[in-house]
């Protein structure tokens, strides 16, 4: 199959304001502070950690650890943290799963609209901003929690992609929007933007384990229809590309 992504190049990025503002960066700390103690008291916080240490949850995550001792974190997609409450709390989130697991390692963020102060800010909160625009290409070759809170469906394809082999995907999770509603949506709407947008994803799904979010009205914005999304593979299957090619809107089976 062509590569239908190829072309597509990981350009460097800066942020596109260059300016300095030191009042701005304290701002958004002390509101980034406050977002995270908010987080920690809530019962929506206490429920995600039981359900991420329910023994289902926390099998799949040691299978992807392996002998491996850490899971690097790469958050794509988080959006303006100094403009929007949503970002914050699943920016928090992000961070307070790393404080509360020391299994989780370093955390790496991209998102295109990161400004200079929002950049600051992640790197006092302990991230690494990246400076490379991936396109969602990383490559899963250790075991990787991909963190992409409402991401549009072409940065998750990106990233299957990327890994569309049975070692890359056994070594990775990701939260995100649920795929199971990406194809309930399909077969439902027999949306054809949505299928070439996300043929990985909804190719995935025979080889998916999706937990479902934990409801919360008072976080419902920051992660309604979010998912762990687990992969288990053969290691010996050679994945193909040919079959997705013949996903097509009244075809639900691949
Ligand atoms: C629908 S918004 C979600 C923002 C935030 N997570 C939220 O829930 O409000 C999708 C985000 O993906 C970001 N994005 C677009 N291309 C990206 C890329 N190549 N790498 C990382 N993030 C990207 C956009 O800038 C945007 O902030």
């Amino acid at each position: 199959m062509a590569d239908r992504k190829e072309g597509i190049e990981q350009q460097p990025w800066t942020p596109t304001d260059l300016e300095i503002d030191v009042e701005r960066e304290s701002k958004l700390m002390q509101k980034m502070h406050m977002c995270i103690r908010k987080l920690e008291n809530s019962d929506f916080y206490t429920t995600f950690l039981d359900q991420m240490e329910t023994v289902e949850v926390l099998t799949y995550f040691l299978r992807i650890l392996g002998s491996e001792t850490k899971m690097q974190m790469v958050i794509y997609g988080i959006g303006s943290v100094e403009s929007y409450d949503c970002p914050r709390l699943q920016l928090s989130f992000a961070i307070l799963i790393k404080r509360k697991f020391d299994w989780i390692g370093d955390i790496e963020v991209f998102d295109p609209v990161l400004s200079t102060t929002e950049t600051n800010a992640l790197e006092a909160l302990g991230c690494t901003v990246l400076k490379v625009n991936e396109q969602g290409r990383r490559q899963a070759v250790k075991p990787t929690m991909f963190f992409m809170p409402h991401c549009e469906a072409v940065l998750y394809d990106n990233l299957l992609h990327a890994n569309w082999r049975s070692e890359n995907l056994n070594q990775m999770v990701l939260f995100g929007n649920s795929f199971e509603k990406y194809e309930q949506y399909v077969s439902e709407f027999k949306n054809s933007v949505i299928v070439d947008s996300a043929r990985f994803v909804l190719g995935v799904r025979r080889f998916s384990v999706e937990i479902v979010d934990v409801v919360s009205d008072e976080f419902f914005r920051a992660f309604h229809d979010s998912s762990w999304h687990f992969f288990k593979l053969d290691p010996q299957m050679e994945l193909e590309f040919e079959n997705l090619k013949t996903i097509n809107c009244s075809t639900k089976e691949m």
